[in-house]
């Protein structure tokens, strides 16, 4: 293969024929807040609920989840009324079984969420403006200038340093997904940073990198591994809260309940025990705690703004 753009490049690896994403099961590679722990989609099935009330429950309320992997959230979301209709959005085929499945967006009224999505949606890379182009072998050149949208990104969202990921690909594929929304909520959760942090980068080679069997490997695009780079969660259409603070607001809690509950309700004690010990997980602000949620409420007030319940 010659060079190419790493954009067409990781696009091929992840999403072509045999591409990474169509033959490997995502939760075989990387532990996501949907792995880690159940607690993850009591806070979603909280959150649905809170949509569903706001909208007045109609009858059907969409739950699509875009970048599904193979259904995991949406199997395993509490309590479902019959009257929701879940769908996973997926390049990626059908688990089967009862769940909802499209390669696109479709229309949604209700919410719509996506985890470790946009992480895996491919962009360019440039350096001092001119395109990076990569090899199958993961051998970088230089390629042609940047197009002017690029560069406008690039100036806009990331100022400082000569290699710049550009988000671009990333703020157009979210604001596609947001205007399926017809009324309800558009949540992108997702590893990522800000202005500020790029600041401080300089011109060390950011975030791009392949993972694979739990582990970071070189970033090879030949589809034997997952390609990903931290997302501009800024420049996405939204409000930016973390994972910490939404997760607060949804109730979720990482304290441990009072010991004397241990002596009244033993069973009771050790249920909230385990589902504050995986809370803890996913609120460390050294971890998943620190991911960003990126929210969109359309036609309702955002009801995770407001203090932790
Ligand atoms: C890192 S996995 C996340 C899986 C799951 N959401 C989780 O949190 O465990 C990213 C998934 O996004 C899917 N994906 C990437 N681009 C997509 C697109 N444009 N439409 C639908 N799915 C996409 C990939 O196929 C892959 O399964």
């Amino acid at each position: 293969m010659h060079p190419t753009p790493w954009r067409e490049a990781w696009s091929d690896a992840l999403y072509g024929p045999d591409g990474f994403f169509l033959r490997e099961r995502p939760a075989d590679h990387f532990r996501t807040s949907v792995a880690a722990s159940p607690v993850f989609a009591t806070a979603v099935r909280r959150l649905a609920g809170l949509v569903d009330d706001a909208l007045g429950r109609p009858d059907p309320f969409d739950v699509v989840d875009v970048g599904a992997g193979r259904g995991e959230l949406l199997s395993s979301l509490p309590d479902v009324p019959v009257r929701w209709r879940l769908t996973g959005v997926e390049l990626a085929a059908s688990p089967g079984g009862p769940l909802g499945w499209s390669s696109s967006v479709p229309p949604v009224e209700g919410l719509l969420f996506s985890n470790e999505w946009l992480d895996d949606v491919p962009l360019d890379v440039l350096f001092d403006g001119r395109v990076v182009e990569v090899s199958a072998s993961g051998q970088e050149s230089l390629g042609g200038p940047a197009s002017a949208e690029a560069l406008e990104w690039a100036a806009r969202w990331w100022p400082q340093g000569r290699r710049v990921e550009v988000g671009l690909a990333r703020d157009q594929a979210w604001a596609a997904a947001v205007g399926q929304v017809r009324r309800g909520l558009a949540v992108a959760v997702d590893y990522g940073h800000v202005l500020g942090d790029r600041g401080t980068w300089g011109d060390r080679r950011p975030t791009l990198t392949g993972w694979l069997r739990g582990r970071p490997v070189h970033p090879v695009p030949d589809g034997s591994c997952d390609i990903t780079a931290h997302v501009a969660l800024d420049s996405l259409q939204g409000r930016l809260v973390s994972q910490q603070e939404a997760l607060g607001v949804l109730g979720i809690r990482s304290e441990p309940p009072p010991r004397s509950l241990a002596d009244t309700d033993p069973r009771g004690y050790l249920s909230l025990l385990a589902s504050a010990a995986s809370a803890t997980e996913l609120m460390d602000r050294r971890g998943l705690g620190a991911y960003g949620w990126v929210v969109v409420p359309v036609g309702i007030d955002d009801p995770l703004v407001g203090s932790p319940g």
